[in-house]
């Protein structure tokens, strides 16, 4: 009988050689929590298909996000829901929009404790449902491009730490950097969902932003889930482009992509833990079918090794009370 020579066996024996050797750890700090606000509503709306999310008041909003910080989550992306669409999404770039409402408000109540990230798109304020404004049934580039302008600036003059336009239309990262340099925002940082595919994974969330198209679908500005390099084309644009970081997204079903888009590109990488990817999870573990805990860690995990310096996450919260007892689980 022959021994092995080499046993990887050794360093898994005891649980502090396991810590000594893993390769890969989560902190609060590198998880950002979206967060829904609506305007006009007395009570947070529960969102049925993201069990443990709400449609917020600036209230609720507040406390939510107090409730994250004591956990050590300090990034947010904000989400609003205005009361008012019109075909161009006006309320998007209002001052007083619920955006912009919930941005000050954050501000004024947790200061430089807060990160605050604004997503910058149309779909959740125009009555078409669409990412920009339409010509015929085509989204408009060239067009949208001075509407997301005017958000980005609107957003900023509300505090925003970070603009994130998440609409794929070409030239949005340049149009928005020099509306930002333009009004005197040079310091406010552009996240940029650079590889967002047209994804079945965003249905939760569409619920929950009351954002779905009303006709058609958004694969003329999204990208195809079959492309790869698509995606470090699309990065390297943005990048040049002047974004500050670059975003995939949805995360699980692309880690690949993750992967080649780190290995491209010299800035930190996002990814976004999307809703459905959220609502797979809970709906599992209602039903007691996996031990949701041990999951979430590896997922989490997962996205991270693909290359994703920071997650965007619904478990955020969630996971960064757990975190302190990670390493027991692993
Ligand atoms: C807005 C936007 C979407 C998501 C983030 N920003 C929806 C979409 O493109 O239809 C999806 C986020 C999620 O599913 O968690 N364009």
């Amino acid at each position: 009988m022959t021994f092995p020579a080499k046993r990887p066996r050794r360093l898994r024996s005891r649980p502090a050689l396991r810590r000594l050797v893993r390769e890969t750890r989560i902190a609060p700090e590198d998880l950002i929590y979206p967060l829904f606000v609506r305007d006009a509503i007395d009570e947070p709306q529960p969102i049925a298909s993201m069990p443990g999310h709400h449609q917020h008041t600036l209230e609720s909003l507040t406390r939510e996000a107090e409730a994250a910080i004591k956990v050590g989550v300090r990034s947010f992306v904000l989400f609003g829901i205005p009361a008012r669409k019109d075909a161009q999404g006006s309320e998007a770039w209002n001052e007083d929009g619920i955006s912009q409402r919930a941005l000050r408000q954050l501000r004024n109540a947790f200061g430089a404790d807060a990160l605050l990230i604004a997503d910058l798109c149309l779909c959740e304020y125009t009555d078409h449902g669409h990412c920009g404004v339409l010509e015929g049934e085509i989204v408009a580039n060239d067009q949208t491009l001075e509407l997301y302008q005017r958000i980005a600036v609107a957003q900023a003059a509300a505090g925003a730490d970070v603009i994130a336009p998440s609409g794929m239309m070409d030239g949005q990262v340049r149009a928005i950097r020099s509306a930002l340099d333009q009004e005197g925002f040079q310091d406010r940082a552009i996240l940029a969902y650079a590889a967002k595919y047209a994804s079945a994974f965003y249905g939760p969330f569409r619920e929950a932003a009351g954002s779905a198209p009303r006709f058609g679908d958004r694969r003329g500005y999204q990208m195809d889930p079959a492309n790869a390099r698509e995606a470090i084309r699309e990065s390297l644009l943005d990048v040049e482009e002047g974004a500050d970081i670059v975003m995939v997204k949805p995360a699980l079903a692309f880690l690949d992509v993750i992967r080649a888009v780190a290995d491209a590109t010299e800035v930190p990488v996002a990814a976004y833990n999307v809703s459905g990817e959220y609502a797979m999870v809970k709906a599992a573990a209602a039903n007691g079918w996996i031990d949701e805990r041990r999951v979430l860690r590896e997922i989490l995990l997962g996205i991270r090794r693909a290359g994703a310096q920071m997650i965007l996450t619904y478990h955020a919260k969630q996971a960064a009370a757990d975190i302190p007892c990670w390493d027991e689980m692993g």
